[in-house]
């Protein structure tokens, strides 16, 4: 859109998974972006992938190793330039993690966010896109989970992530010139088509996605399935997976809405297919599009892993206009192709 050219986005957390599919998208379409992270879980490698996937639109990419609770260094991005928006992905995720060390989530994710909120609110940026997650869902007594279900956080990863959707909305009541997109996704998965960014957790994987592409290029020897007396079709549980490239579609989606819609408010969300799809069914599919056999071994639930969730994808439809166009076939597909070309993720050699 020619209006939009030059719009320059903030995003946090852009050298991250879904942060840096979102980022070339951001590109491509002719944003300015600049992104901001402190490489805790990612690597600058990605982003200088991202500027060289984007081609003759790659100089609109500036990157700066910042971390959100130092409040002097991401105030002086601020200062360097005027943001239209922030797409804000920077935190912690690992739920595990957060059981072990919820201060450190605490700290990382809920004060990060409140020193950008300060910065934007000093900088008159009032326009946010935030990475909320199906976890605020909680144990869904039904499914699929519409926007207005009763919230409820899990573990101290959930109640981040429940307390800055909270923060956002008292910070529109009390201001209402904010705009703010609370984006709840599902599961996200798959990579971009080249195969040259993907997802590259540091660790042991804590999602079923990377753990199985690791056994399926050695380096790991099986996938343990985590509850098979689920009472769903198969026994394990089902969750709604979503191509990255559909998620990365879906904040372009939002940003649009917020920059085209006068008194948007504060909304939320969902990022879903609508699908369910149990382990045993993705892990079929990714077996087909790999052509690798994925040793299993079967073992209780994962203590808090609710049975079946999936999105309602009504409301995002009708409001954001977006729908995700992939299917499971085509999120295996691109997760090998990047598994293939990157064995050990941004460590491997670039192959093109
Ligand atoms: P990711 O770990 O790949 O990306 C997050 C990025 O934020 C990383 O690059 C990390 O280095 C950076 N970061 C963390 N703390 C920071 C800080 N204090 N300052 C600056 N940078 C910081 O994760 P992702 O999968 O891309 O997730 C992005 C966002 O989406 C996260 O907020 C996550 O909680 C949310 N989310 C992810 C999923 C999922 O399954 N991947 C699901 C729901 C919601
Ligand atoms: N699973 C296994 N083995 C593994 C990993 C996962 O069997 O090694 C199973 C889980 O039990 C679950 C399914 O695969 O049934 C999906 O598990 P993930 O960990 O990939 O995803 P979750 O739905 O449990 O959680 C993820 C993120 C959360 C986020 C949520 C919703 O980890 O942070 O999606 O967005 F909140």
């Amino acid at each position: 859109m020619e209006g939009e050219w030059r719009k320059s986005i903030l995003v946090t957390g852009g050298a991250g998974y879904i942060g840096s599919h979102t980022t070339l998208q951001l590109l491509l379409d002719g944003y300015k972006v600049v992104v901001i992270d402190n490489l805790d879980n990612s690597s600058e490698e990605a982003v200088r992938r991202v500027a060289k996937l984007a081609g003759e639109y790659g100089h609109n990419l500036s990157f700066h190793q910042v971390d959100l609770r130092d409040k002097e260094a991401t105030e002086k991005v601020f200062s360097l330039e005027k943001f239209d928006a922030v797409i804000h992905f920077a935190g912690l995720k690992a739920v595990g993690e957060s059981v072990a060390k919820p201060l450190l989530y605490y700290n990382n994710n809920i004060v990060g966010t409140l020193n950008l909120l300060e910065i934007m609110t000093a900088h008159n940026c009032k326009k946010l896109v935030f990475s909320s997650s199906a976890t605020v869902y909680g144990q869904p007594n039904e499914v699929p989970c519409t926007e207005d279900f009763p919230l409820c956080a899990m573990n101290p990863y959930g109640r981040t992530k429940l307390f800055i959707e909270e923060i956002c909305r008292d910070a529109h009541q009390a201001d209402p010139e904010w705009k703010i997109m609370l984006l709840r996704y599902f599961n996200p998965v798959g990579a971009h088509s080249s195969g040259n960014i993907g997802e590259d957790p540091r660790g042991i994987p804590n999602n079923l996605m990377p753990f199985v592409q690791q056994v399926a290029v050695g380096r790991r020897p099986e996938l343990v399935v985590f509850g098979t007396d689920y009472k769903t079709k198969d026994g394990t549980g089902v969750r709604d997976y979503i191509h990255v490239m559909d998620l990365s579609d879906g904040h372009i989606a939002a940003l649009r809405k917020l920059f085209e819609t006068k008194d948007i408010g504060c909304e939320v969300y969902n990022l879903g297919t609508g699908q369910g799809t149990s382990v045993l069914e993705m892990v079929a599919a990714f077996e087909k599009a790999s052509g690798k056999k994925i040793p299993l071994k079967l073992a209780d639930r994962r203590p808090g892993d609710p049975e079946t969730v999936y999105a309602s994808t009504e409301k995002a439809e009708q409001e954001l206009n977006w729908k995700a166009q992939y299917g499971i076939e085509e999120m295996c597909r691109d997760q090998w192709n990047w598994a293939r070309k990157n064995p050990w993720g941004y460590g491997s050699p670039e192959t093109d």
